[in-house]
């Protein structure tokens, strides 16, 4: 399979302690890549460094073989590495169509076109009954759906989603893992940071595990869940850290 992004030996420090320590993976196109880990792990911090909201230390990221480290969030996101629910503003006296539409046109679709992606966006979110209300009208669920769907209007090269469901609504945690689900389905490369377990083996064929800042387990999501490694980090047994590679 094709790499889209190779992250090789990136690293991050925060005073003495390594938050990310030589952590390699790849993200292949159009895979659902699961990212899981204990608290505390280094999964935000590393895409934070993914989306350059923080400059990494050392290493390297690739995006179709192109070195990117290093760029600023503006510039990844021209490059479409999109950090979810950080790139978004929502209007909140401006309606959620317009909303999506002003997204699409900032970002170069034509009036039609935004139009369009607009109204298919919100049928997909089931924001439809909602979508000519202000934002600032909508539950704090039905925002964070249409900030989703923000992210979307231009579809990115790979989307980076840091815990999507925590605090969101069951109905709308399962709209929003349909979408995610569906998306990749046509394409869509992902990186799914989640302590939802359920959720991770349903959506993610492949997964990887960190611990304390480094790759502890890769590889098909049942048999990462399943290695005496990642069951011993959950446990938080730190003692057996060091002969725990997989
Ligand atoms: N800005 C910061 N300054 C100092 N320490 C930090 C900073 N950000 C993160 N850390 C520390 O780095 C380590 C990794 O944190 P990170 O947030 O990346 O973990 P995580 O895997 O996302 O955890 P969670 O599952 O709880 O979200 C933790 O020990 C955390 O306390
Ligand atoms: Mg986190």
């Amino acid at each position: 399979m094709m790499a889209l992004m190779t992250i090789q030996s990136l690293q991050k420090s925060f005073g003495g302690l390594r938050a990310v320590d030589r952590a390699s993976m790849q993200v292949h196109q159009g895979e659902l890549l699961g990212l899981i880990g204990p608290n505390g792990s280094g999964k935000t911090t590393l895409l934070n460094m993914l989306s350059g909201h923080l400059r990494a230390d050392a290493g390297s990221v690739l995006l179709n073989d192109k070195n990117v480290l290093g760029l600023n969030p503006t510039q990844l996101t021209r490059l479409g590495v999109l950090r979810m629910f950080q790139m978004t503003r929502v209007f909140n006296r401006t309606s959620a169509f317009d909303n999506l539409v002003v997204c699409g046109l900032a970002q170069g679709l034509n009036e039609s076109t935004a139009y369009a992606r607009a109204a298919e966006l919100l049928e997909e979110l089931k924001l439809e009954q909602v979508m000519y209300l202000d934002a600032g009208q909508l539950s704090g669920g039905q925002r964070k759906l249409l900030e989703f769907g923000m992210c979307f209007m231009v579809p990115p090269h790979i989307a980076l989603l840091d815990e999507p469901f925590a605090a969101v609504h069951p109905i709308m945690k399962e709209t929003m893992s349909d979408f995610i689900r569906r998306r990749n389905a046509a394409g869509q490369t992902f990186i799914l940071v989640s302590h939802d377990m359920p959720v991770i083996v349903e959506l993610c064929p492949r997964s990887v595990c960190m611990n304390a800042g480094k790759v502890l387990a890769e590889g098909q999501t049942h048999d990462v869940l399943q290695s005496a490694a990642v069951i011993e980090a959950y446990l938080g047994d730190e003692s057996t850290e060091d002969e725990a590679h997989v």
